[in-house]
């Protein structure tokens, strides 16, 4: 595969596979690579004067940093591009100086994760894969089950028999073959793993897929590239396995390599309190996270033992960044509170996000003074059931005039 990758190396014992047959977890120890770039190469594709030329305005603007062969197979569908809005009236409610909110719920399976999966089916049909296989707690399923049949390819799905109603529709709907597992995310990914050694399908867990977390990255590269002269203190993200804010903060760091911004902004990785073994990992100073029984509303990261810790830990150390819990209680009430001052309806690890601006607001760690941008992970109407749980249905109303101007008196 034709792509600037250098190099795979061991994020934990250093051992280096080779990129161009490699699509694993190290051979040595199991721990996950790092793809390095020969950015000299890349430097000159990517300048301010060709992005700037280029009509694309999704991920393929960026295919110089990306693993995938820019003339091999791709999703003809537009992942990325996201919009990326200034919203005052929440800045002012979250009491930091400025506030952007980027709608990865508009990708085309309505999540960020699109961006990880338009790398994965890229890369699966150019090896000639047949199938590809996922395990997750939602979304990253229904992003490679529709990118996979927007491709041709057969997706098997793995997720917890628990995963909203939506998520499981999309699944159904895109047609992957989908493996309910009675169980919890933690066990539900490890079955996918056997399954996988077991049958020979291509991995899209980006936790051991080193290049998934590639495609991760093109929020950093869009978020730099619009904000070059306006660039943000924070950048917020929820966080289950790790992977996406590790990603975004890698696509940060790249466009400060190839000269492009002047700086990294700082990332805050915001978890829910049910389930933040990393925020307790990232407190106690160590990269050993132990295992917790997770319990959060938001389905998403509802994650006890996140597979890829390394990256998101290191991510966060290395901009000066910090990490936060934010309550289930928290989570919901920042639906409503966000959809009615911007129209962004969130679903519940989307908004983590921005619960975790007040929250590291509230702990001084954001200034009042300081800006930042919250990745909104997953649209709303993934997960109604919780965003139902924050409003109150009216009650039918009689179809007459007489009705509407009873209720209308009543409306205050
Ligand atoms: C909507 C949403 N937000 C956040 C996350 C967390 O991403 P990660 O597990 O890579 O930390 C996920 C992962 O499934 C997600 O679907
Ligand atoms: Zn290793």
């Amino acid at each position: 595969m034709n792509t600037h990758i250098t190099t795979l190396r061991c994020t934990l014992c250093g051992h280096e596979d080779d990129p161009r047959t490699h699509d694993h977890a190290c051979t040595k120890c199991g721990g996950i690579h790092e793809a390095l770039f020969d950015y000299d190469a890349v430097r000159p594709l990517l300048t301010r004067d060709t992005l700037k030329a280029d009509p694309r305005r999704d991920v393929r603007r960026y295919l110089p940093l990306l693993p995938v062969d820019a003339n091999g197979p791709m999703t003809p569908l537009p992942v990325g591009g996201t919009p990326l809005t200034e919203l005052p009236a929440v800045a002012q409610d979250l009491g930091v100086r400025r506030f952007w909110a980027k709608d990865d719920g508009r990708n085309p399976t309505g999540s960020f994760k699109d961006r990880a999966s338009f790398v994965g089916v890229a890369r699966a049909k150019a090896k000639g894969c047949a199938v590809i296989a996922a395990a997750s707690t939602g979304n990253a399923a229904t992003s490679v089950a529709g990118l996979a049949a927007s491709m041709g390819l057969t997706s098997h799905i793995f997720v917890p028999a628990s995963a909203p109603e939506a998520k499981v529709a999309q699944l159904l709907i895109y047609g992957a073959k989908v493996f309910l597992v009675d169980a919890d995310y933690d066990a539900t990914f490890d079955l996918c793993q056997k399954a996988v050694a077991h049958f020979g399908w291509y991995d899209r867990s980006a936790a051991v897929n080193p290049y998934l977390v590639e495609g991760k990255k093109t929020c950093g590269l869009e978020l730099g590239e619009e904000l070059a002269h306006d660039l943000p203190d924070w950048v917020a993200m929820s966080v289950g396995d790790g992977c996406s804010l590790a990603g975004t903060h890698k696509g940060l760091v790249e466009l400060h390599t190839l000269g492009l911004i002047g700086r990294v902004p700082r990332m805050l990785a915001v978890q829910a309190e049910g389930a933040a073994p990393l925020t307790t990992a990232f407190q106690a100073n160590t990269e050993q996270v132990l295992r917790i029984e997770a319990a959060t509303c938001a389905d998403s990261i509802n994650v006890g033992m996140p597979r890829n810790p390394v990256k998101a830990l290191r991510a966060v150390r290395a901009s000066h960044g910090a990490f936060v819990n934010v309550s289930d209680q928290a989570i919901l009430d920042w639906i409503p509170r966000l959809a009615q001052k911007s129209g962004v309806f969130a679903e519940p690890a989307a908004v983590t996000a921005v619960a975790g601006i007040e929250a590291a607001q509230h702990k001084g760690i954001i200034k009042p003074s300081e800006t930042a941008v919250a990745v909104i992970s997953g649209t709303g109407l993934k997960d109604i059931k919780n965003a139902m749980r924050t409003v109150s249905r009216p009650e039918p109303l009689a179809p007459s005039l007489e009705a509407v101007q009873q209720r209308v008196r009543n409306l205050d």
